[in-house]
């Protein structure tokens, strides 16, 4: 398994990771099942959000009831949350008393005394940077949240938090597939007149700008065709011709066609982790077996033509 080191901190990461979004209706058995498996194949990052599961904080609390962990258990584990989200409107609120009463309650809901790493989930358009850095510091000084990162942020969105915030942003999670992959399609289409393609939807060059600033990208939604649509693995009726690259190199590789579209993530110089948000473990097994595989550059754009964005 490659890892990744979060810039700033001593946290070594693999660059597959297990998203815990989905199991808030799994049995204890199938979550243990579904963590054994992601650690006997390397993967020992759980991403969870205050968010995941029909009420706040379920999918935590699911995960931490199963799991039964003891403290050299725990320490053993990254486990990385979000907050942000409030679902009764919604809105989003990255205010002082929201943040840390977020964490206060997802320390419960996880039964731990510190998360490793904490994202903002989703951009508050009322933002103020001065409170998120009395909150980022309180939680720091108090040692609940070891290093820190956003989701789904723009460019400027970070500069703006970077005004105040002192500790590094670690990570942005951000939506990336194959077939969802405007963070990296748009700039290959830059400057092309009537392309929809060349439309900026994130900012503007986010992926450049995290590289620029030592900050992981960490891709959600790595299979899904679009938004919470299906996977695009296996489906010959809209994807024929990227199941026939995907089938090709799962053969030449030793591979599933999972593990080579973790393949095309991982095999970007950007060092992104890959955020799995199966429940099925063979799946985690497949896809955990595309962290190092060195797909050609002639491969790599195959598969993105493939999935049909634009090479002008
Ligand atoms: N930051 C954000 O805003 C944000 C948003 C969404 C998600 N996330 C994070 O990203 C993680 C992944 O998101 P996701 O679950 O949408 O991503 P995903 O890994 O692309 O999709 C997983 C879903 O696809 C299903 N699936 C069907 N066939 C599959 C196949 N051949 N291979 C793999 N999965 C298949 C899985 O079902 P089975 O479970 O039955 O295998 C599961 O329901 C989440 O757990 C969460 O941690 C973050």
């Amino acid at each position: 398994m490659k890892t990744v080191t979060l810039a700033g901190t001593d946290i070594v990461a693999p660059n597959v990771v297990l998203g815990l979004m989905r199991i808030a209706d799994k049995s204890d058995d199938q979550i243990q099942d579904l963590v054994r498996t992601a650690r006997d194949n390397g993967v020992d990052f759980v991403d969870h959000a205050a968010i995941y599961g029909t009420e706040m904080h379920q999918c935590e609390a699911r995960f931490a009831e199963a799991m039964q962990l003891t403290s050299s258990q725990r320490a053993e584990l990254t486990i990385q949350t979000k907050c942000g989200i409030v679902p009764d409107g919604p809105y989003f609120d990255y205010s002082y008393e929201e943040i840390t009463s977020s964490v206060d309650a997802s320390l419960r809901a996880l039964r731990t005394d510190y998360i490793d790493v904490l994202l903002l989930h989703r951009p508050d358009a009322l933002v103020e940077p001065d409170e998120v850095a009395r909150a980022f510091d309180q939680l720091s000084a108090s040692g609940k949240v070891r290093a820190f990162g956003v989701s789904n942020h723009t460019p400027r969105q970070i500069d703006l938090l970077r005004t105040s915030v002192t500790q590094p942003i670690v990570a942005n999670q951000l939506q990336l597939s194959l077939t969802q992959a405007s963070i990296i399609a748009q700039g290959v289409a830059s400057n092309m007149p009537g392309q929809d393609q060349s439309i900026t939807s994130d900012g503007g060059g986010i992926l450049d700008y995290c590289r620029l600033h030592d900050i992981t990208v960490q891709a959600w939604s790595p299979f899904q065709k679009k938004f919470f649509d299906g996977v695009f693995l296996g489906d010959r009726d809209t994807y024929p011709e990227l199941n026939d690259v995907l089938d090709r190199l799962a053969a030449k590789y030793d591979l599933t066609p999972t593990g080579v579209a973790v393949a095309w993530i991982t095999r970007h110089p950007a060092q992104m982790q890959v955020v799995l948000g199966t429940t099925t473990p063979s799946r985690v097994a497949d896809a955990a077996a595309g962290s190092d595989v060195p797909l050609t550059r002639a491969e790599w754009y195959e598969l993105f033509r493939a999935a049909g964005h634009l090479v002008p």
